[in-house]
């Protein structure tokens, strides 16, 4: 049995398979399925953008996984201390542990910005929950507002940082409150409870804005394939959104693998997180366009698709106030594993680095990760001329949030997944990985082969095309 930070008492652990699944699922399922994935989808030429990201998620982001899970399940550490194991037993350099501490920073990061926007669909739930006063159950949503005013209530949002001070905390505080209770205790209840609930949500959605009739309009949009729209910069778009809906090279599945049990088959759990967190992205396309066709919305616009094309949907659509506030907590619920998830990898990190206790270690950790997500929410608006990196050209004119997302997003998370590829790939000792990985015969020799030559090529190709391109 290994031992908790304390060094005495057995270390924390999910509590079944199921949990694993429903943990990992829910770190994955995000805001980058729901809000990037669809946008992304869109404006990348449909259908052949579906393909191509289908085959990075089988082809380069699976192998990833099944590697990052692999080293935290041998590790049954903190995600610096499982790579310290791993290299420490094939006889390699100590060294390697810095592509998890690297995760650490990157996850940190990722954390600090996530929970403001956590904190922006807090204040939509808000909004819907009062209109449902409002506008009643069975009208459009927003009832009375024109559309001027509903285009205003996002940009009077990012204006107010005080408000978007507050919503980051709660959301901040809701985060660690799971985290703080422990793996078993804390972030699978979460998951157990929230993801289930989750795919409820998300199919009775999907299925009633089928019937507000542009589903054939979505199906022709998302699945048309047309490869001339397939162009290199639509290619790695693909490759780095697979890599953060799957939650990558930010260590994140090293220390979610590390509270698996050995009997676990990690290739075949692997693939069924992989396959789950696809097939929502999938389905949020089917959810979310046809209630935007349906209104005879535009479907361009990143971060406004849900923030503003939505809420102007939701007010022509029958009983668009409870549509409205049923989806806004579905993105909730989403972010909200998402969040704890990249809470716990630093937790766990510094609860075994300074031989600390979990409670007061997540909330020092959130402490930090909530005045860092002050930082971001005012530099949308009274620290907008501040811009952190802005002496290195590739982030140049970028406020604090847009740096944190922009520095992990194109060089933080793929040098960590390119060097677990490498790690796993080429360094560790073969016989620490066979039988390790569930995988025997044709498949080991083909997943070998992706992790050592296809992963580590095409994440080179996404960090330099993201420094020159
Ligand atoms: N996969 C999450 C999403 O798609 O929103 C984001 C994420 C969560 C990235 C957890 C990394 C992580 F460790």
């Amino acid at each position: 049995v290994t031992t908790g930070s304390d060094g005495i008492t057995p270390r924390d652990g999910w509590s079944s398979r199921t949990a694993f699944i429903l943990a990992a699922v829910g770190s994955a399922v995000g805001l980058g399925n729901l809000v990037r994935f669809p946008a992304e989808a869109g404006a990348n030429g449909g259908g052949a953008f579906v393909l191509f990201y289908i085959f990075c998620i089988v082809l380069i982001g699976l192998p990833v996984l099944l590697s990052e899970t692999l080293i935290g399940r041998h590790g049954q550490s903190s995600a610096t201390e499982s790579v310290r194991r791993m290299a420490a037993e094939s006889k390699a350099s100590r060294y390697w542990e810095g592509l998890a501490g690297l995760g650490v920073i990157s996850a940190f990061m990722i954390l600090a910005f996530y929970c403001v926007i956590g904190g922006w669909v807090l204040y939509y739930i808000g909004v819907f929950v009062g209109d449902l006063f409002t506008s009643g159950v069975t009208g459009g949503a927003l009832a009375g507002m024109s559309a001027e005013d509903i285009s205003a209530i996002f940009p009077a949002l990012l204006e107010n940082g005080l408000l978007m001070t507050v919503l980051d905390l709660v959301f901040v505080v809701i985060t660690v409150y799971f985290v703080a209770r422990g793996v078993s205790g804390g972030i699978e209840i979460a998951a157990v409870w929230l993801m289930p609930a989750f795919f409820i949500l998300l199919l009775g959605i999907t299925i009633y804005g089928a019937f507000g009739g542009a589903f054939s309009e979505t199906l022709t949009y998302l699945f048309t394939v047309d490869f001339t729209k397939l162009t290199p910069d639509v290619m790695l778009a693909a490759v780095g959104q697979a890599f953060f809906s799957l939650s990558l090279g930010v260590a994140g599945m090293i220390t979610y693998g590390s509270y698996v049990g050995r009997d676990v088959n990690l290739a075949g759990t692997s693939a069924i997180i992989a396959f789950a967190d696809t097939s929502v992205a999938l389905v949020a396309g089917l959810c979310i366009f046809p209630i935007v066709f349906a209104a005879g919305l535009s479907s361009e616009g990143g971060l406004g698709l849900m923030f503003d094309t939505l809420p102007h949907a939701f007010q022509s659509m029958p009983a668009g106030s409870v549509i409205g506030l049923a989806f806004f907590i579905m993105v909730g619920f989403a972010a909200l594993t998402s969040s704890v998830a990249l809470m716990e990898v630093p937790t766990s990190w510094a609860m075994e680095k300074f031989k600390t206790r979990r409670m007061p270690t997540a909330i020092a950790i959130a402490t930090l990760a909530g005045l860092l997500g002050v930082a971001s929410a005012y530099s949308m608006n009274a620290l907008s001329g501040f811009h952190p990196l802005g002496f290195i050209p590739l982030f140049e004119g970028l406020g604090i949030m847009d740096t944190l997302d922009s520095v992990t997003a194109k060089l933080f998370m793929p040098i960590g997944a390119i060097l677990t590829a490498v790690f796993v790939g080429w360094i560790a000792d073969k016989r620490l990985i066979n039988g390790e990985n569930g995988l025997d015969g044709g498949l080991h020799k083909l997943w070998l082969f992706l992790v050592r030559w296809l992963c580590p090529v095409v994440l080179t190709l996404i960090v330099l095309f993201g420094i020159f391109g």
